[in-house]
């Protein structure tokens, strides 16, 4: 059959009352059979189960265990890069077309039992419905769009030919690379976990998936689905892992030919470093893809809709209490509207309600013990930097809640307007005009979101030129980017900018090959 073009899979409304109670009921159902089981690795289509465990626990709710789950050393790393390599050797050969049979087979299920997959996430991520039936969505999508992707770029030589030579036939094809190490990190643990690993595998590669330790459960849910619809045995190779111990012995390994990771700049920088020495006996440049932090931000103008401007900075700096890469964790806004975004911004903040994310609350709880002391840490920096003006405080609950955190009046050389905090802390910053706020967002290290808000076109398209981010939106939001629709990726050390759901993500996990042949 003919195979539809890409289409994004649609967000599910829950304030239907039938949408809320199927996500209920997936809940409960995920809890009476999918919690506090034991998860093996996946090595060569074996299960391995160990003695060490990672436990995985409800950031909302402490006495929860979601899964016991079995760790690796270098010794069972070593095993699995020796499974992948050797399944690399047939996975290489199984035409495009046929590699991306799995994705839309895996996708076509996933769709099916979409609020399993969420429900999962709301209880070991601390996702509200809404942004866990996002992250679901946003992993159909790539699994939809890297099937297609793969087969156009297997049919390149028909829509794109190369220049016609007399007496030559010349074909470009994108073969695979090797064994990768695929590294994503814990706040989409469905989607960027799917992404990553899709991508490699569609273009013909196989791969080590060390998933998030905060996230591993729900990433092996779409390793088990992955064997469900028939992926070989070897090409995912699945190692949930210390990063120290796992991560840095894969990264030095002679054998890794590319390494994708999404997480900290910290960690990303680490890599990047020690992926550039060649190990004895390596006989290639490891490829690496690296997305990393933000310090995203919106700027508002005297033009602008100040109502929807609130709104989206709220939406940005509070959707999954801040912990999105994408998180608008700051607003510049110039003088003569400061004072009343200020007081729209800090009245719907103080309306959003904090609980847990199976109840369905705007603002849950942050992911473990060391964010929540950090975003604290960075609150108590806040208050000598700013006034606070909503929030503050941890919150009520048996889980690592903070109340949404709002600071006016930060300099833009503040340490909460520079520093990625990655909580739900929101620093406002005053700017005597739209230039000016610009400038403000502009400075710093990092840019992978932004919006500018204003009814000006000119300003509008001074903004596009001039604010210097992977992804900038008009009049929106700064999270939320559509697989397909807006390609995603970051400048500066926001990483390598691969445009993840974009038409050129792909030919990272290949290489061109030429052939020209004599007629
Ligand atoms: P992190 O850097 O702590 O961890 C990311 C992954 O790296 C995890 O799987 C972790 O186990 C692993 N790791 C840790 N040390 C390692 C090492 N030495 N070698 C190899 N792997 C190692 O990040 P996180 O806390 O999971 O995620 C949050 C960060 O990710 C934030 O900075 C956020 O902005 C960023 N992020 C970026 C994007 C993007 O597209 N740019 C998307 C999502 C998240
Ligand atoms: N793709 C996610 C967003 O845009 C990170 O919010």
């Amino acid at each position: 059959a003919k195979l539809e073009g890409f289409r994004n899979e649609p967000f599910t409304d829950f304030r239907q009352e039938p949408a809320r109670q199927a996500m209920e009921e997936a809940i409960a159902r995920v809890k009476s059979e999918e919690l506090r089981r034991e998860i093996p690795l996946r090595i060569g289509g074996r299960d391995i189960f160990t003695d060490t465990k990672i436990h995985s626990i409800n950031p909302g709710n402490l006495d929860e265990t979601i899964g016991w789950v079995s760790k690796a050393d270098r010794d069972l790393a070593e095993q699995a890069m020796q499974a992948a390599l050797e399944a690399f050797e047939s996975w290489k050969k199984v035409p495009p077309r046929e590699r991306a049979q799995y994705l839309l087979k895996a996708a076509a299920l996933m769709t099916e039992r979409k609020h399993e997959f969420s429900a999962l996430m709301v209880l070991e991520a601390g996702k509200n419905y809404a942004e866990a039936d996002a992250d679901t969505a946003e992993a159909i999508d790539f699994l939809n769009f890297y099937a297609r992707e793969m087969i156009r770029l297997s049919e390149i030589n028909e829509t794109m030919p190369l220049t016609p030579v007399p007496g030559e036939q010349n074909r470009l094809t994108y073969i695979p690379l090797g064994v990768g190490v695929i590294i994503p990190p814990w706040n989409f643990p469905l989607a960027i976990c799917v992404g990553m690993t899709s991508a490699a595998i569609v273009s013909g590669n196989t791969v080590l998936l060390k998933p998030a330790s905060n996230t591993p459960v729900i990433a092996y849910k779409f390793a088990a689905l992955m064997e469900e619809v028939g992926l070989p045995a070897g090409v995912l190779n699945f190692i949930p892992g210390s990063g120290g111990e796992v991560g840095d012995y894969l990264t030095t390994h002679p054998q890794t030919r590319f390494i994708s990771f999404t997480g900290s700049k910290e960690v990303g920088l680490r890599i990047s470093k020690l992926a550039a020495e060649p190990a004895p006996g390596q006989i290639w440049i490891k490829r690496l893809v690296a997305e990393m932090g933000g310090k995203d931000g919106i700027v508002v103008d005297e033009t602008a809709d100040l109502d929807a401007a609130a709104q989206a900075i709220v939406a940005s700096a509070f959707g999954y209490q801040g912990q999105k890469c994408s998180a608008g964790s700051r607003a510049l806004i110039v003088e003569s509207v400061y004072d009343e975004v200020v007081e729209k911004v800090v009245r719907l903040t103080k309306q959003l309600e904090i609980g847990l994310p199976e109840e369905n609350k705007a603002v849950g709880p942050v992911i473990d013990e060391a964010s929540f002391r950090k975003i604290l840490d960075y609150i108590e920096i806040g208050k000598q930097e700013g006034q606070l003006l909503a929030g503050g405080r941890q919150a009520e609950g048996n889980g690592y809640y903070i109340e949404p955190t709002v600071f006016a009046g930060v300099d833009g050389k503040a340490r909460i307007m520079q520093e990625e905090i990655f909580g739900p802390v929101l620093a406002i910053g005053q700017a005597k005009d739209w230039r000016e706020a610009i400038a403000m967002y502009n400075d710093t290290e990092f840019g992978l979101t932004g919006a500018f808000f204003s009814r000006e076109e000119d300003r509008i398209s001074e903004a596009l030129e001039t604010m210097h981010c992977g992804n900038l939106y008009i009049n929106r939001k700064c999270t939320g980017a559509l697989v397909g629709a807006h390609p995603f990726g970051g400048f500066n050390l926001s990483g390598t900018d691969s445009k993840a759901g974009g038409y050129d993500y792909l030919l990272l996990f290949t290489q061109a090959k030429l052939t020209s042949r004599k007629l």
